[in-house]
């Protein structure tokens, strides 16, 4: 008789300040193994937006977690295409208003808000399916999936991700400032720091990955390099 297995599909939580390279390497990662994506910065990024829409004040913590709850949003697959996902919010295709600098700051802003993150908690956990998981974000391995497989906390200089975060912007053909958007990173990344839940610090048993000075192949081959080491074993065939 074949035994039952109680395994939960294992994850690979790459958490980190904004612009370090999570979502390429999370790509990349999910091109290889197989595997789902978690965007969970999509997931207060989509409750920024919703906010707005309703017109919920962004002081109404109760009425922002409410909104949270009850997020109405799809992430349909996409190839061939730099993001791997088309993102939808009520029906609407969002993809590219979610990825404005202001959207990001209305993220962090929600993000900060004790009651928004725990009605995101249970959505979140949900994206654990067979064969397994890469989850982005700034807690994926210190709250929302401690039992993570591997944990990598991708870093950069607030400089050099002001920078990539640029040029990413103008490619897209968004008119940006640099030096606004070096302020917006700091502001960002303090109050991501400073917030009284899971502020963003890596796990305990996170590797470190400074990507400053790396090429982004280089990025993809060090993070590759430590999930073969310690998720392999766990996954057979996924390579
Ligand atoms: O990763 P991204 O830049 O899309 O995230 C937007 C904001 O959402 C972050 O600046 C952070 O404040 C918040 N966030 C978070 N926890 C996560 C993912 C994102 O607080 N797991």
């Amino acid at each position: 008789m074949v035994e039952e297995t109680m395994l939960e599909p294992i994850v690979i939580a790459i958490d980190g300040p904004s612009g370090a390279g999570k979502g390429a390497v999370t790509h990349e990662l999910a091109l290889r193994t197989g595997f789902h994506i978690l965007d969970s910065g999509a997931l207060y990024r989509l409750t920024g937006l919703a906010v707005r829409q309703d017109a919920v004040s962004f002081s109404d913590e109760t009425g922002i977690a409410a909104v949270a709850a009850n997020l109405d949003v799809a992430f349909l697959p996409v190839t061939g295409q730099p993001e791997p996902f088309k993102v939808t919010l009520r029906g609407e295709d969002v993809t590219d208003r979610i990825r404005t600098d202001a959207a990001g700051v209305d993220a962090s802003v929600v993000a900060a808000l004790p009651l928004v993150r725990s009605s995101l908690e249970q959505l979140q956990r949900r994206f654990r399916r067979a064969p397994g998981l890469i989850a982005d974000g700034r807690d994926m391995g210190t709250v929302i999936f401690t039992d993570a497989t591997v944990k990598i906390f991708l870093t950069a200089s607030a400089e050099i991700r002001a920078e990539r975060r640029y040029k990413q912007l103008k490619n897209k053909g968004m008119d940006v400032s640099l030096a606004a958007l070096l302020e917006s990173i700091r502001d960002r990344d303090a109050r991501d720091a400073t917030r009284a839940v899971a502020p963003l610090k890596p796990a305990e048993d996170a590797i470190i990955i400074d990507s400053s000075h790396l090429s982004l192949q280089a990025v993809h081959e060090a993070v590759w390099a430590v999930v073969a080491e310690n998720a392999l074993s766990d996954a057979n065939d996924f390579i």
